[in-house]
């Protein structure tokens, strides 16, 4: 399917690849298993979306910040050294650290191309029409779905710069994470580059903090995925009755999150004809983010073509921005 809309002629915006078929088989399949999971991609419905802006403002999650200050105290310095590059970005979300970015060609006064990919489409034409009345020189190709559709659906450029910020790339998996490089090598030229937002290993209650801000934004953003379920497949899930769980994994490196059932339930969902026991306590695991050793990361991108070029911390070194240059497998 491919069903370009909104039409002015900076901005395209076309859905490669429908998400929602897969969305009815993954919950089936994870509420099914003996560890129930859900994948976090689905947290981000159009409500969803609007909490984890709010998530990414609590005085607790500091990688947003972190990050935003990274980006704009680099920004000159990291576009003398990509130069006029096509700006590709996984999970662009509001854009609004994008932005940072943008400014900085703006005041080059050079020509720019970005193409945002986010599972969201009314998040992703929002911030689109946003940029397009903000960047006047600005032309935006949005692609809405997943990373993985999204990469194989790049038009074409001559050089690229894809962002992948906000330590995303820690919601993946090992497995994940190797088929994301995998794909990524496909989809790019050599001399292309590859920039990406890792937050790093620190102290316990810092990272814990950031997962259970006090406002309960988080806890709200973890619940949604059930709203989501009982609206789309016709649920009972009654969210007074699961609680959210976020932890910090030691050994794995890595927060984890949960929606723990507080007693003994059953949980029908009717347009799936699937019904669900939750034990009491028992857990249905939605996220994990991994905390990251920034050498790890670069040993582990340099199979598929990918060579470090720069690096950028804050003083504190909780965050980092890692600079790749691909260079072809
Ligand atoms: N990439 C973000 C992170 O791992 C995503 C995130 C932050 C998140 N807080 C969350 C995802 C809470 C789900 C729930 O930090």
């Amino acid at each position: 399917m491919d069903t370009p809309h909104a039409v002015d002629n900076r901005l395209h915006i076309s859905c490669p690849v429908a998400v929602l078929p897969r969305f009815r088989e993954d919950v089936i399949a994870g509420l099914s298993a003996a560890r129930k999971s859900l994948p976090p991609r689905y947290f981000y419905d159009q409500y969803g979306s609007e909490l984890f802006e709010q998530i990414c403002q609590q005085p607790e999650y500091y990688p947003t910040r972190t990050e935003a200050v990274l980006l704009r105290q680099r920004a000159a310095e990291l576009l003398d050294l990509v130069g006029a590059c096509s700006l590709v970005e996984l999970g662009s979300g509001s854009s609004v650290k994008t932005r940072l970015l943008l400014d900085e060609y703006q005041r080059r006064d050079s020509p720019m191309h970005y193409v945002p990919i986010d599972i969201s489409a009314s998040m992703l034409e929002e911030s689109a029409r946003g940029l397009i009345a903000d960047y006047p020189r600005l032309s935006v190709h949005g692609l809405a779905t997943d990373y993985l559709s999204g990469l194989a659906a790049l038009p074409p450029a001559r050089q690229r710069l894809v962002l992948f910020l906000g330590s995303n790339l820690g919601n993946f998996n090992d497995g994940e994470q190797a088929e994301l490089f995998g794909r990524l090598a496909t989809a790019l030229q050599p001399q292309d580059y590859f920039l990406l937002g890792l937050d790093l290993r620190k102290s316990i209650p810092i990272l814990e903090a950031a997962y259970n801000d006090v406002a309960g934004v988080t806890a709200a953003f973890n619940l949604n995925m059930l709203r989501r379920i009982n609206r789309e497949f016709g649920a009972n899930f009654n969210l007074s009755q699961f609680r959210h769980l976020a932890f910090y994994n030691r050994d794995q490196h890595q927060i984890e999150m949960h929606l723990q059932s507080q007693l003994a339930q059953e949980v029908e969902i009717a347009e799936l004809g699937l019904r669900v026991f939750f034990a009491p306590q028992e857990t249905i695991h939605t996220e994990i983010s991994r905390k990251f050793d920034a050498r790890q990361v670069a040993a582990q991108l340099r199979p598929f073509g990918f060579e470090p070029c720069a690096r950028w911390t804050d003083e504190r070194a909780w965050f980092l921005l890692h600079l790749f240059r691909f260079v072809g497998r």
